[in-house]
């Protein structure tokens, strides 16, 4: 049988999914995100990037129905599909570290939802905070619990924004995507293409980029982001298996591509 990915009504997997949900869509208001920005966009703690691959070892992502293997082993197999299709060498850069902003879980907290026990705030699809939530979210059953969605300023379909103010003007929820986009643009030696950067920035918004919601919002601009994402999701959905890599021996292959694109120093998080 032809493997199913992205199945949220399977009861066992689901329950842990569910629930991770339930707490994202109840508590990612717009003023925890903007919290979250003023706490964790700090710039001010240097790891080298293998040492961030390593750490990822130890997460397993409890939003994801597909995979219960270390973090680092989905990175490094949506790396070798997208070597494998002879994709360019950023890309597949981008493919190895496209997650690696759920290393915030090192200095995270429960409270927060950025902590190996807590992953609200740090994993799972996310949408737009300041406008109305759409039917396009997954359990879209949750939307009505976030208090946000009470609030005449952020409960239309506008909500704070300018119609067609485009995707890089809208705030979406907290998690690893956003957080590693900011801390690479804060990089002094990045030069991952800007396609690259808007797939690590928006992997994750699938009520956009899979459920075509927030028409509205969009500009001329996030048609071309479209076609970037849709090119790169089915590397980050589709290798989900479950062979096992060793950090160590994909290294000597992209460790070259890593210091191309981001240089020799520390990366401050
Ligand atoms: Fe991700
Ligand atoms: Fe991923």
């Amino acid at each position: 049988m032809e493997k199913v990915f992205r199945n949220y009504n399977d009861i066992d997997v689901n329950a842990a999914v569910r629930e991770h949900y339930r707490k994202m869509r109840e508590r990612q208001t717009f003023e925890y995100v903007q919290r979250m920005h003023r706490k964790y966009l700090k710039f001010n703690k240097p790891m080298d990037l293998w040492e961030a691959m390593d750490h990822l070892n130890d997460l397993i992502d409890v939003s994801d129905p597909d995979l219960d293997l270390p973090n680092v082993q989905h990175l490094i197999q949506s790396a070798e599909a997208i070597r494998s299709d002879n994709r360019p060498d950023w890309m597949q850069l981008v493919g190895l570290i496209h997650d690696l902003g759920k290393v915030m879980f090192l200095w995270g907290s429960d409270e927060d939802g950025t902590s190996q026990n807590e992953q609200w705030g740090m994993v799972g699809d996310v949408f737009v905070v300041g406008c109305a939530l759409p039917e396009s979210c997954v359990y879209p059953e949750f939307n009505k619990l976030n208090p946000d969605m009470s609030d005449s300023r952020y409960n239309s379909e506008l909500g704070i924004y300018e119609e067609h103010c485009g995707l890089d003007n809208l705030t979406l929820a907290w998690g690893h995507d956003e957080y590693l986009y900011q801390v690479l643009k804060h990089h002094k030696d990045n030069l991952i293409p800007e396609a690259g950067m808007v797939m690590i920035r928006y992997h994750s918004f699938y009520p956009w980029h899979s459920g075509g919601s927030y028409t509205s919002l969009l500009c001329a601009k996030d048609k071309e982001y479209l076609n970037w994402i849709r090119d790169f999701n089915k590397y980050d959905l589709y290798t989900k298996c479950n062979k096992i890599y060793d950090l160590n021996e994909i290294k000597d292959y992209y460790l070259p591509i890593a210091n191309k694109y981001l240089g020799t120093g520390p990366i401050f998080w």
